[in-house]
């Protein structure tokens, strides 16, 4: 009997003891072992809730309980988060977690502390809730050097963009909705721009490429500025408008970004909609692989960290080795990355002087009802050639276009 602990009874936290209660039996053959829940830290009670006898306020009973050999954290943020999953690790525990924030931020130190040990820190829930990436990325892809890794990675933008798409609906009318409907945060900022894409990409790229990349360092852009009438060019050019995080190797640099994006319909990460995730990824010897499935919500993320709980169980006193260390990688320069942009420009599609003498082609994009302005697709130009191109005219919105996968 192998006895665990969770850390955090909320959505994911509830739904780990539910998967490890529903599932006991075939987890039990897969562990090798019966696993048991023995406590749940909470600061809370639930009285009348058969969780209860559970419950425990403080950490230290957790950490100083021998029986306990696996812990698990969901409780999101990273203190005190990090504190608890370090004192559990030097406590001789393995510990599995679904917090991006916290593997983005401490994740190799956490890695280097249970090597040291013979134990496991397992993230697998902090990308992609249920799709299974980070295993594939650590285990499957291991004889693959990683050309690129392309994901939508953010279910709540994802069904944002998409509603926006097909309803012609506005940005803040979508976000207001997605909030009553529980799919986005009272305080969206997360999502919305981009930064919870940005530490997912952020621990991808660390364990495709082995160095610790900053998700500080990483490009970010969200998605408030993009309107209903981005979305009537996007559809005049047969395109959708996702959030992707990406990141590629060229000319031996990283080159990392999450921004908005358009996407025609022979990219692969097209037809992902709603909250549901897409993962693309390039290996230089099996080339094209994707992943995709529900990249949040309680019971798929709790399936992901379950597994994790069962492959600590199966590796007892075996460290599962990952390439992510802590030397930290120095990104290529965002500004030197060559794209084709969409871009919006206020006056009269007949005179197109001034976007040609600054982009050198610009063929007019024209939407019914949209008067004053026109878009183009530039040629393909480095990141710092279309800042200063765009400087000279009188630019509405611009979105970079991604034909950098297989198509
Ligand atoms: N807010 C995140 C999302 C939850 O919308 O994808 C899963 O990490």
């Amino acid at each position: 009997m192998a006895k665990i602990a969770v850390l955090g009874y909320g959505t994911v936290g509830s739904g780990v003891v539910e998967v490890i209660s529903t599932n006991s039996a075939s987890i039990e053959k897969k562990a090798g072992e019966k696993i048991e829940v023995k406590s749940v830290l909470d600061l809370r009670d639930f009285p009348g809730d058969p969780i209860q006898e559970k419950i425990v306020h403080d950490i230290d009973v957790i950490i100083q309980d021998p029986e306990i050999e696996v812990v698990v954290e969901v409780m999101g943020g990273v203190e005190p988060a990090f504190t608890f999953v370090k004192k559990a690790l030097e406590a001789g525990k393995s510990v599995c977690t679904s917090n991006k924030a916290l593997v983005a931020a401490h994740g190799p130190q956490l890695l280097q502390i249970a090597r040291e040990r013979q134990l496991n820190f397992m993230f697998e829930a902090s990308v992609g809730g249920g799709i299974p990436i980070i295993r594939p990325l650590n285990q499957s892809l291991t004889a693959d050097e990683i050309n690129q890794i392309t994901g939508i990675l953010n279910g709540t933008t994802n069904y944002i963009l998409t509603k926006m798409s097909r309803d012609g609906s506005s940005y803040e009318d979508v976000l207001k909705e997605a909030q009553e409907l529980g799919y986005a945060e009272r305080d969206p900022e997360a999502d919305v721009e981009g930064y919870d894409a940005c530490r997912k990409i952020a621990i991808l790229t660390s364990l495709a490429f082995g160095a610790t990349v900053q998700f500080e360092e990483i490009r970010t852009e969200g998605i408030t500025k993009i309107t209903t009438e981005d979305f009537k060019y996007a559809e005049k050019l047969g395109c959708v408008i996702k959030l992707l995080a990406s990141s590629r190797k060229k000319d031996g640099r990283v080159y990392a970004i999450t921004a908005p994006f358009m996407l025609n319909k022979d990219h692969p990460l097209y037809n992902v909609n709603d909250v549901l995730n897409g993962i693309y990824i390039n290996g230089n010897v099996i080339g094209d692989v994707m992943f995709f499935g529900a990249g949040a919500g309680k019971l798929p993320t709790a399936s992901a960290v379950v597994a994790d709980v069962v492959d600590c169980v199966k590796h007892k006193g075996k460290n599962v080795m990952t390439i992510w260390s802590m030397e930290k990688m120095e990104l290529g320069d965002a500004d030197d990355e060559e794209r084709r942009f969409f871009v919006r420009v206020k006056g009269d599609a007949s005179d197109l002087s001034a976007a040609r003498d600054a982009f050198g082609q610009a063929d007019p994009v024209t939407v019914d009802g949209l008067a004053g302005e026109f878009g183009f697709v530039t040629p393909k130009m480095t990141e710092r050639a279309f800042a200063e191109a765009a400087g000279k005219i009188s630019v509405i919105n611009r979105i970079r276009i991604d034909d950098t996968v297989l198509q």
